[in-house]
This record gives structure tokens, C-alpha cells and sequence, in this order.
């Protein structure tokens, strides 16, 4: 590969980025970086805003105020520049059903420019790196949700672009065609690409990115590599599951003076849970967790598990969410 005379600067570097639709405001003024080669994890639910910036990013429609560059490149002034550095697959996939996976990434290699051997030579590269060998010949219209995903994935680098856009690559994927579109990110990730992808799942931003920004009603609520963003919740919790459903009570009472953050409230479904589970707040860590393990065998409890666990992504995002 040959190197971009501006490959010292950043990916992505976002500055107040607004965009409305009329009343709208679809984005209120978002600022992010991306470094080159990094996965960034844009986290929103519906109607955050992340379609839009990723259409902003890869020029598909101009921002109303506020700046973007690509390696350097201005996404309005430099629109042309920007659209040869960046692939974008769409929350839909882009395929046509009707051809083959062969037939598709040859469609959009034309389209690009690329002809005869050059084409054919990028095509047995990509067949090989996204393992479609076996799907080469079949129509796309027939593969499983997770292998169009992978000629989607597959199409939007033929033209070997430096920022892969990922509009919610697994949204409405079954959990094994999910783990797959994981695996491919992770391989792209390998390959040196820069990724922006957007999700709604906690779980795939937490796997997948080395960077979160989570966008709330068009605004950044927080940014910062997963563990960042869980420390932000405060620290950790001991996590205690009773074999007997029937010491709830007792075990809520030896916990006294430990900060309890869940417990199963009588006559909910937690309550009728056969193991119940408790939780409370370990800030001491390990040592909480053998205060807990100290005071539960004096009293002869008996548990299923027990664990000292970081807060999750999930609890990140709803107090957030809530706050903002
Ligand atoms: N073309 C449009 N016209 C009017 N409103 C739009 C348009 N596109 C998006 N919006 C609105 O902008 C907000 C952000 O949308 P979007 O970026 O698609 O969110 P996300 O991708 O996170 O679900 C939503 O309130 C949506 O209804
Ligand atoms: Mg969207």
C-alpha cells in the first residue's frame, strides 16, 4: 500500500456537527476523533442520530453547520476526495438478490472504475478474505442473513477504502449471523481498516470497538474505550446467587451496612425466582466479596455463586440515558 500524503492526521475528526430537518435537530453539535485503524462504536437507540452522521461522514447529504474532515479532507469542500477514501453499507443491505455473490462484487467494482484483471484479481482476494468461496456461484437472494451481510461487508471494500462506514450491520441478524458479522469486523479491524460502526447493542460495541461514543437525542452522552465508560458507573458490585429462595430475608439482613443495588422485591418475579439473586456494592472489590463470603457462612447460607463483576455497558448507558 502506498502512503496517503496525509496519513499523520486522524481518520475522522468530527467539530460541532449539526444537522436539521426542518424542526428537527437530528444531530445538536457532536465533536468525535477517530484514529486510523481503530474501531469506533457508534451506540445510539433508534433515532439518536447515527444514520445521519454516518451520511454526513461519507457525504451522502451536507451537514447544516459544523465541520468534518476524513484523513484530513473536508466532507463539503472536499466531497470528491472524501467519497475515494470511505465505503458505507447501508442498515439495508445493498445487494441484488437476483445475482450471484460473484456477479454483485463485480457490479460494484464497475461502478468504481475497476475492469478485466484488476477486477477479477480484487474479487478472488475479497472471495478468499471473507471465505465466500462456497457462495461464489449462488444467488445473494438465497444465502442466510448473515452470508449477505458478508457480501455487503465484502462489496464495500472493493475499492479498498480507508474508513468502512457500518450502518447497523447486525440489526435483525439471528445470534449465529450476528457471532459472524463479528468475526468479519474483527478481520477488518486485523486489516488495518478503519471502522465506524453504529449499533444499538451494548453487547457488539463493548466486543467490537476500542472506542464507544454514545450518541442520546443527538447529543454525545459520553465517550471513552469500554472500560472507561464502565467506570464511569462507579465501581464494581458483588453479585451473590442463594440456593434457598427461602433466606432472602435473612441474607438482606446479614448485608446490613453493604450498599444493596438490587434484591428481589417480594411478590415480583424475582422474588419467585428458585435461586434469587442479590447485589451490592463492592467498592472494596475482592475484599467486599470475602466480607459477604465471611458473613454468609457464619450464618450456614448456602449459595450458587457468587462474584465480584464490573458494571455492565447496559447500566452505563441507562443512567446516562437518563440523566440527559
Ligand atoms: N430525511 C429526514 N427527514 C426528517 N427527519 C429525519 C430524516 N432523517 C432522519 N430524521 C430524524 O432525525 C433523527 C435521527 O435519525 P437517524 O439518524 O436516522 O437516527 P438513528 O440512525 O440513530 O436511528 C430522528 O428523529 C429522525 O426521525
Ligand atoms: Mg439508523
Amino acid at each position: 500500500m502506498t502512503s496517503a500524503p496525509e496519513s499523520g492526521t486522524s481518520a475522522i475528526v468530527v467539530g460541532d456537527l449539526v444537522k436539521t430537518y426542518g424542526e428537527v435537530r437530528a444531530l445538536d453539535g457532536i465533536s468525535f476523533e477517530v484514529a486510523r485503524g481503530e474501531v469506533l462504536g457508534l451506540l445510539g437507540p433508534n433515532g439518536s442520530g447515527k444514520t445521519t452522521t454516518v451520511t454526513l461522514l461519507s457525504t451522502l447529504q451536507r451537514p447544516t453547520s459544523g465541520s468534518a474532515r476524513i484523513c484530513g479532507h473536508d466532507v463539503v469542500a472536499e466531497a470528491a476526495r472524501v467519497r475515494e477514501l470511505v465505503s458505507l453499507t447501508g442498515q439495508y443491505a445493498s445487494l441484488d438478490e437476483g445475482l450471484t455473490t460473484i456477479e454483485n462484487l463485480s457490479v460494484f467494482g464497475r461502478l468504481t472504475g475497476l475492469r478485466g484483471r484488476g477486477l477479477g484479481a480484487r474479487i478472488d482476494e475479497l472471495i478468499e478474505q471473507f471465505d465466500l468461496g462456497a457462495v461464489r456461484d449462488r444467488r445473494v437472494g438465497a444465502l442466510s442473513g448473515g452470508m449477505q451481510r458478508r457480501v455487503d461487508i465484502a462489496s464495500a471494500l472493493v475499492t479498498r477504502p480507508e474508513i468502512l462506514f457500518l450502518d447497523e450491520p447486525t440489526t435483525g441478524l439471528d445470534p449465529r449471523s450476528r457471532a459472524s458479522v463479528w468475526d468479519t469486523v474483527a478481520g477488518l479491524r486485523s486489516a488495518g481498516i478503519t471502522v465506524l460502526l453504529t449499533t444499538q447493542y451494548l453487547e457488539e460495541a463493548d466486543r467490537l470497538a476500542d472506542h464507544i461514543v454514545m450518541l442520546n437525542r443527538g447529543s454525545v452522552v459520553a465517550a471513552g474505550t469500554p472500560g472507561q465508560l464502565k467506570q464511569q458507573v462507579g465501581a464494581a458490585v458483588c453479585e451473590v446467587t442463594l440456593a434457598q429462595r427461602d433466606d432472602t430475608a435473612r441474607v438482606i439482613g446479614l448485608l446490613d451496612g453493604l450498599e444493596l443495588v438490587e434484591a428481589p422485591a417480594d411478590g415480583t418475579a424475582a422474588a419467585a425466582t428458585v435461586h434469587p439473586r442479590l447485589v451490592v456494592r463492592a467498592p472494596r472489590g475482592m475484599a467486599t466479596v470475602s466480607e459477604v463470603i465471611t458473613r454468609l457462612q457464619g450464618a450456614q447460607i448456602d449459595v450458587v455463586d457468587i462474584g465480584l463483576r464490573q458494571p455492565s455497558l447496559d447500566e452505563v448507558f441507562l443512567q446516562l440515558t437518563e440523566t440527559h
